[in-house]
């Protein structure tokens, strides 16, 4: 990446030839150095089976490369034709009550359905073999959020399929029946053929097929993604290949398998300007997607210029927000800043989505917004390829995460990335940089590791935090992890059983809170109060740090602090209340040795390193509503001000933005 693209979605299809010569004169007014393009585009360029018409696509394919626009060029597979489903409707996804969807919206196929495999490679390798060598062609961008609509697929092809991943993975009948406990309820399989997706069903359907069915729908999309992939990388290899994930944080792909196989990782971020805590979670799943890949710079693929369509009410973004939330995915490591999409469509279901030029045209608002910010990121080129560090790291896992939150569980209030969202906020508002990083992963380099409802743990997950911690490192594990091993089996002997050691305590009994309940929490004699889940705990070495303060656990530890090893393991059994969570962590980090990027900053600023070949860029990111002063440790010039001339503090104003070059950590 020699540089931050910028751009978005561009759909020309909606549009004549004279107004594609309009969109290059504006893509270049506004710095616009990408499109992705194609992606809605099969029914246009295949409109009957085996007959292509990519004349016009051509003409765009041209026109972009003599405007100097890159192409993330999409597969076209992301909305089949209508002739294909009505030739095969078998393709039709099905619900898992058993409704078989109708085509006319997108995204109408089933993952596992080979028809359609067959069909979309086709297409693909049309579509690689004519573009191959292209001046235009970047990147590939690989359908279009795999497992947006659609999660899960319950129809026959599919349950045909997850009988042969089924034999895969577990080779015999008895290794599944042994894994899905199913002497539970008379549910034991004599035959691979008796088992089908947990469908709709009398009552809880057996929690481990549950399990299984979203890894097997997980990979299921993955084989999608992959057979185009091959296609790919037969016809155009050395272009790299990219997908974009369903932003925020996506339940139904388990991102850890799928980015070995994407040469760039690619986000789509649609944060709620209604709510004011919206780029805290944004900023979470920026550091979750970067961290997939190990630091290396991501994609913002998409985000909304201003307003989305989709949600019940959709507020604009107001002056200034869609300029800080882009240099908040750059300042967490992304390489470009995309919208979708280019051209508000006049017709169709997006009509009322904001895109980079608005029904209203040139003359607007959030046209003028696009323009600015694309001048302000050509500016700075140089941050394309400096990555963020951390010294702490959030754990993460789609299995512990489809674990947690099936049903017939102590409590229906156990949400992932609620538990997530809770041990990441008081990190952020610290200013404290995290990477949010897979349970498998070496982890010594980190001085502080947090295990936020860690549910489901491998005996090699357990086996990863234990050596962390006896090698010196410093872990805080919230309540309900290290529950179930990876068929969703509990533990015996006492909770958290493969951690007991590690944490110097044992959980006797879960005592979860009623809906909306709180608890009091005694933290060093003050009082506090602390909400969704309470338990029984009985130290085993551990010290007790905070009790609780009322109810029938009163006086029973509610935070604990174990050493063990050269290291310490803290326990939460509960979830403090915000102020009280930071409270703790500002506790726990500092003994850990872990600062904030800048210490004492004003309420509402957010500050960010990226460490680069010219040295470290400072992001400094104004989320209140007041205009604040921050005093810089040693002068260093605004590279969007006045890049020549150092200064010793910034003034920023509401939603305002500044980036240093200097040294700072
Ligand atoms: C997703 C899709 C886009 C568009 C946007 C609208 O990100 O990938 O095609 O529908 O949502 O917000």
């Amino acid at each position: 990446m020699d540089r931050l693209y910028y751009g978005g979605d561009y759909n020309p299809e909606h549009w004549s030839p004279e107004v594609w010569d309009e969109d290059l004169k504006l893509m270049a007014e506004a710095s616009v150095s990408m499109v992705t393009v194609g992606i809605f585009s099969w029914a246009q360029v295949e409109p009957r089976p085996g007959e292509y018409d990519f004349g016009w696509f051509d003409t765009v394919m041209d026109k972009l490369a003599a405007g100097g626009v890159d192409a993330c060029l999409a597969t076209m597979t992301a909305s089949p034709p209508p002739w294909l489903s009505q030739r095969h409707p078998e393709i039709l996804p099905v619900r898992v009550d058993g409704t078989r969807l109708s085509a006319g919206a997108r995204q109408q196929f089933c993952p596992s359905s080979p028809v359609y495999r067959e069909h979309a490679a086709r297409l693909v390798e049309q579509v690689a073999t004519r573009y191959a060598g292209h001046p235009a062609l970047k990147m590939w961008h690989i359908g279009n959020e795999f497992g947006c609509h659609i999660r899960a697929c319950y129809c026959d092809v599919s349950a045909a399929a997850f009988r042969d991943w089924l034999r895969d993975r577990y080779q015999s009948i008895e290794a599944l029946n042994a894994a899905w406990s199913t002497t539970f309820w008379s549910q034991r399989y004599g035959d691979w053929a008796e088992i089908e997706p947990p469908r709709v069903a009398p009552t809880f359907p057996n929690p481990a097929q549950q399990l299984d069915y979203h890894r097997f729908s997980s990979d299921a999309s993955l084989g999608c993604y992959l057979t185009e992939r091959e296609v790919l990388s037969r016809v155009t290899p050395g272009v790299p290949v990219t997908t974009n994930f369903v932003g925020l944080v996506q339940k139904a792909l388990d991102w850890h398998s799928w980015t070995p196989h994407e040469d760039v990782v690619s986000l789509d971020s649609y944060p709620d300007p209604y709510d004011p805590r919206g780029h805290v979670e944004a900023a979470f799943a920026y550091d979750l997607v970067r961290s997939t890949k190990d630091g290396q710079p991501w994609l913002l693929l998409e985000q909304a210029p201003s307003a989305v369509n989709w949600r019940t009410r959709n507020s604009p973004k107001p002056p200034g927000a869609m300029r800080l939330g882009s240099w908040q995915a750059v300042a967490r490591g992304a390489a470009a800043v995309l919208f979708f999409q280019w051209r508000q469509t006049a017709g169709g279901a997006e009509k009322f989505h904001s895109a980079m030029v608005p029904h209203g045209g040139r003359d607007t608002r959030a046209y003028r917004e696009v323009a600015d910010l694309g001048r302000e990121l050509a500016s700075v080129p140089q941050l394309a390829g400096s990555r963020v560090k951390a010294d702490v790291a959030i754990l993460h896992d789609w299995n512990s995460w489809w674990a947690l939150e099936l049903d017939s569980h102590p409590s229906d209030d156990l949400r992932q990335l609620d538990a997530h969202l809770a041990h990441y906020a008081p990190l952020f508002d610290a200013n404290v940089t995290c990477d949010v990083v897979r349970p498998t992963r070496e982890l010594s380099g980190y001085k502080l590791v947090v295990v936020p409802n860690l549910y489901l743990m491998d005996a090699g997950v357990a086996e990863n935090l234990r050596s962390y911690v006896a090698g010196g490192g410093h872990l805080v594990v919230s309540f309900f992890s290290g529950i179930v091993d990876e068929n969703d089996r509990a533990y015996l002997g006492g909770y958290p059983a493969p951690l007991r050691d590690v944490l110097g305590l044992k959980v006797d009994e879960f005592w979860p809170l009623p809906e909306g309940g709180s608890i009091g929490l005694s933290v060093d004699g003050t009082g506090a109060s602390a909400t969704i889940w309470s338990e029984w705990v009985e130290t085993e070495g551990a010290s007790v740090v905070a009790t609780f303060g009322d109810g029938e656990l009163a006086g029973r530890p509610g935070v604990t602090r174990n050493t063990f090893g050269d290291g310490v393991a803290w326990y939460l059994a509960t979830r403090p209340d915000a102020a009280t969570l930071r409270a703790l962590l500002d506790r726990i980090t500092a003994e850990a040795g872990v600062s904030p990027v800048l210490p004492g900053l004003p309420e509402g600023v957010q500050a960010v390193v990226r460490h680069g070949a010219e040295g470290q860029y400072l992001f400094l990111l104004n989320h209140g509503a007041e205009a604040v002063t921050v005093t810089l440790p040693s002068p260093a010039p605004d590279l969007l001000t006045d890049p020549g001339r150092p200064t010793e503090a910034v003034l920023l104003a509401p939603r305002g933005v500044a980036v240093l070059l200097g040294s700072f950590t």
